[in-house]
């Protein structure tokens, strides 16, 4: 399950680079202080096949990076910059985001916005520091419904300088596909149904691009296991049996270790968790691994099958606190406070009902109004979008900003889900705390990137506003995001 790391550029390369880039800086020119944090990559976008579903079946078509499903780990020490050359041989446009790190806005592969898309052919070099530890992934930004419901995404893993202690440090990439009968690719991406309801749920679920037999492990072994979920659409629930996974970190942050609530480890579309797995079943046996989210939909995702032999007998008592990362605290008190109304989804009566009634009252300035006029929601939805933020559907990443919030201010939004529907709300180039749930405060503040909103459900974020410059707030299940719910907030 884990998979070889990018090869890094060999030591004379980097030096020679790093010369590059310290001339006309203040470090001497022999000093290797700040040379020894780069780190160069190479990645391609391109067309490859990858064996998704078990054999006999034969493999898949996929769009993949570096020929391979997931593409390659991206692993880095904190601290260190990132230089990666992308290059796109698709056949059409590509960008890449770095989703959950936070970069300067030019680095954030938002195409159009922050970039321009890289061409066919063509090469576009990010380069960034790892400010923040964590687990954290890539994907394009661009058709990212279909780019990357295709296969384009890979894990990139920033990891403390002093990180917790394992027998293993594993990463998983759950994502799922919809397969014909034999194994190939359905290609109804961004398909108007699945835009208007929970996306591109697929029918073949995998872990690390392949369908999961077992997993083997030890009984007495820790494992941190890195969880992404990189599917346009599906929701993960995670039960690990009768183990008992402690949660570390979310989207790369870390938080207070906690068990996870009733049990299930929940990931909405983009988002990680980073669990410790103690193997504390029998030797020789077998527990499974079962995803729960959807009711009545429960499958096993994958065995953990333990070897006969014991690691140890009785699970290591090392501490499993994370380091914290350099995040700015929101100070509450003196706040900006900002709302932002989702609505949308199924058109007609029910829309109107969500909206015509207390629904409203999320809505910001103007828009609260707009959203109590029954002649302007029919209006907007004449407008051929599905999805709205503050009674807007977004027809491409280049629009006016909803929200401008004021530089290394402390801002708190108050999110409502106007909608009958699960939304994976993502901010860029922030991580922001989650301070409330339908008014009441979260036990664990935890620090997200992607927020799982439930339907009808109200939650404040909060956080710094101290990375400037246009940055995109979208829903991530990607046929919601393509149909409209996304938006973008400036920080100026
Ligand atoms: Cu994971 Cu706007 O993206
Ligand atoms: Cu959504």
């Amino acid at each position: 399950m884990s998979y070889p790391r990018l090869p890094a550029l060999t030591r004379r390369t980097f030096l020679a680079s790093a010369a590059a880039l310290s001339a006309g800086a203040m470090l001497p020119p022999q000093s290797n202080a700040r040379a020894a944090g780069l780190r160069e990559f190479r990645l391609r976008a391109g067309p490859g096949r990858a064996q998704i579903a078990p054999e006999p079946y034969g493999d898949t078509a996929v769009w993949c990076y570096g020929g391979r499903l997931p593409g390659p780990e991206i692993r880095v020490r904190q601290g260190e910059r990132l230089r990666i050359a992308v290059e796109n041989a698709l056949d059409e446009e590509t960008t890449v985001h770095w989703h959950g790190l936070r970069v300067p806005n030019a680095m954030d592969g938002v195409p159009h916005l922050t970039q321009a898309p890289i061409a066919p052919g063509e090469t576009f070099t990010y380069e960034f520091d790892a400010v923040d530890a964590g687990t954290f992934w890539y994907h394009p930004h661009q058709r990212s419904f279909e780019q990357v419901g295709r296969g384009l995404y890979g894990p990139l893993i920033v990891e403390e300088a002093d990180p917790v202690r394992v027998d293993r440090d594993l990463t998983w990439v759950l994502s799922d596909w919809r397969l014909t009968e034999t194994a190939e690719m359905r290609d109804d991406f961004g398909n108007r149904h699945d835009m208007m309801h929970n996306g591109r749920v697929g029918n073949t679920v995998t872990i690390n691009g392949r369908v999961p037999d077992i997993f083997p492990v030890r009984k007495g072994e820790r494992i941190r296991l890195r969880l992404i979920n990189a599917a346009n659409a599906r929701i993960f629930g995670l039960d690990f049996g009768s183990h008992g996974p402690v949660v570390i970190a979310l989207d790369g942050q870390p938080v207070e270790p906690h068990a996870p609530q009733d049990g299930l480890v929940v990931l909405g579309p983009a988002m990680r968790a980073d669990i410790i797995l103690d193997m504390t079943a029998d030797a020789g046996s077998r527990v499974s691994v079962t995803d729960r989210f959807y009711k009545d939909l429960e499958y096993r995702l994958v065995d953990l099958a333990y070897d006969d032999r014991p690691l140890r007998e009785t699970a290591p008592d090392w501490p499993v606190a994370l380091p914290p990362n350099p995040l700015l605290e929101p100070d509450l008190i003196s706040a900006a406070r900002h709302k932002v109304t989702f609505n949308g989804g199924m058109m007609g009566a029910m829309v109107m009902q969500e909206m015509g009634g207390s629904m409203g009252e999320g809505s910001s300035g103007a828009m609260g109004g707009m959203m109590g006029n029954m002649g302007a929601m029919v209006d907007m939805m004449h407008s051929g979008g599905i999805w709205f933020i503050n009674g807007v559907a977004a027809e491409g990443h280049v629009m006016d900003p909803m929200l401008t919030l004021a530089r290394d201010k402390s801002h708190v939004i108050a999110m409502t889900n106007a909608t009958a529907w699960h939304h994976p709300i993502h901010l860029h180039g922030h991580s922001f705390r989650v301070i409330s749930r339908n008014g009441e405060p979260t036990p664990h503040r935890e620090w997200q990137d992607t927020v799982l909103m439930s339907p009808r459900e109200r939650i404040e974020i909060a956080f710094v506003a101290d990375n400037p410059g246009d940055w995109m707030l979208h829903c991530h299940i990607l046929e919601h995001q393509a149909a409209g719910m996304m938006g973008v907030f400036r920080v100026a």
